[in-house]
């Protein structure tokens, strides 16, 4: 990473000392979500996931804003965009996160669905507004320029698989299911790349990309939440690898949205290095079980949890397995 860009305020971070409090943040959603899993409400599996997740990052000596949150603070009482967070006496930082993300996944008991939080010194991330944003992830070691979120997706697979050296059939690409991807899916199926279909949790799968060895995920690609787009961001900053993203917007509302949210420019294609500016610390626990983490699950008369904690400062990746008595 460049580390001119690094502003003043990135003295008074204290990243090393926040990380495990902001793991026990993480820790604290996915374990209230786990009571949830199987249950068929995503609605509540969210609440509790918003609650817990409220009152331990209350208790970090921070002075916290919420960034990217639970929507606007008419629509979401709870870690709305703008609310401060954290006891008032510590750092200025900003938070983005998503305390249940899979709540269908967690309604469902299926897997990959996250606890997430990152957090950053002031102005370090896109204000990403609640719209979809199209998205193309690629693990460590690919240089930039080979693939673009501008070029055509079987251009794109072709281009990974001759980095990778490998056929293009040999590529696996992450999608999420959906109507509006038909067409990305026909053209990535003209390369005869495998696609890996799933039904929700788009940060789980650009972080798969980074870790292709574990999880087989070489490349992902379509459209979902900008919101998702700058948190998998903030753990590709850690993990290595890259993002692009460029916000969609299906109505005015939307443009109203990322107006408010300071966006300017509707067509920016953002790198990586302008959803998240500056040196940023990220926690996610699993809630189902996933590739990248375990869920949460009991074990004989105890509760385990497994949390990947990163710093892309130092690009250090932890994971923290946690138990306790039920
Ligand atoms: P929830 O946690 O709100 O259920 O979101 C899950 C998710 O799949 C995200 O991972 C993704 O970015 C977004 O929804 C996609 O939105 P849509 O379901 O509208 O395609």
């Amino acid at each position: 990473m460049d580390r001119s860009d690094i502003v003043d305020s990135d003295v008074e971070f204290a990243d090393r000392m926040l990380s495990l409090g902001l793991a026990r943040v993480s820790e604290a959603a996915a374990i209230a979500a786990y009571q949830q899993i199987g249950r068929g409400d995503q609605k509540h599996a969210d609440q509790v996931a918003v609650d817990a997740m409220r009152t331990q990052l209350n208790m970090l000596d921070i002075k916290g804003v919420v960034v990217i949150g639970e929507g606007e603070r008419d629509e979401a009482p709870m870690l709305y965009i703008g609310e401060e967070v954290g006891t008032g006496a510590g750092p200025e930082v900003d938070i983005a996160l998503d305390p249940l993300e899979g709540t269908t996944l967690t309604a469902k008991g299926q897997p990959n669905a996250l606890a997430v939080i990152a957090m950053g010194p002031r102005g370090s991330m896109l204000h990403a507004p609640d719209v979809y944003m199209d998205k193309l992830a690629v693990g460590p070691g690919i240089p930039r320029g080979a693939l673009d979120l501008d070029q055509d997706p079987a251009d794109n697979v072709r281009e990974l698989a001759k980095v990778k050296g490998r056929k293009p059939e040999e590529i696996t690409v992450c999608i999420l299911e959906r109507p509006r991807h038909e067409e990305l899916i026909e053209k990535v199926r003209t390369v005869g790349a495998s696609i890996m279909l799933i039904s929700d949790g788009d940060v789980a799968g650009v972080i798969h990309c980074a870790e292709t060895d574990k999880t087989g995920i070489d490349l992902y690609l379509g459209s979902g939440g900008a919101p998702e787009g700058v948190l998998a961001a903030a753990a590709l900053r850690s993990m290595g690898g890259w993002i692009q993203g460029r916000l969609m917007f299906r109505k005015e509302e939307e443009r109203e949205r990322a107006r408010k949210a300071g966006i300017e420019d509707f067509d920016r294609k953002y790198e990586i290095e302008d959803m998240v500016r500056n040196d940023v610390i990220f926690a996610a626990t699993g809630v189902t079980n996933g590739s990248i983490v375990r869920g949460a699950q009991r074990v004989g008369d105890r509760l385990e949890t497994e949390t990947i904690l990163m710093r892309s400062a130092t690009g250090s990746v932890r994971r923290i397995h946690y138990s306790r008595r039920l």
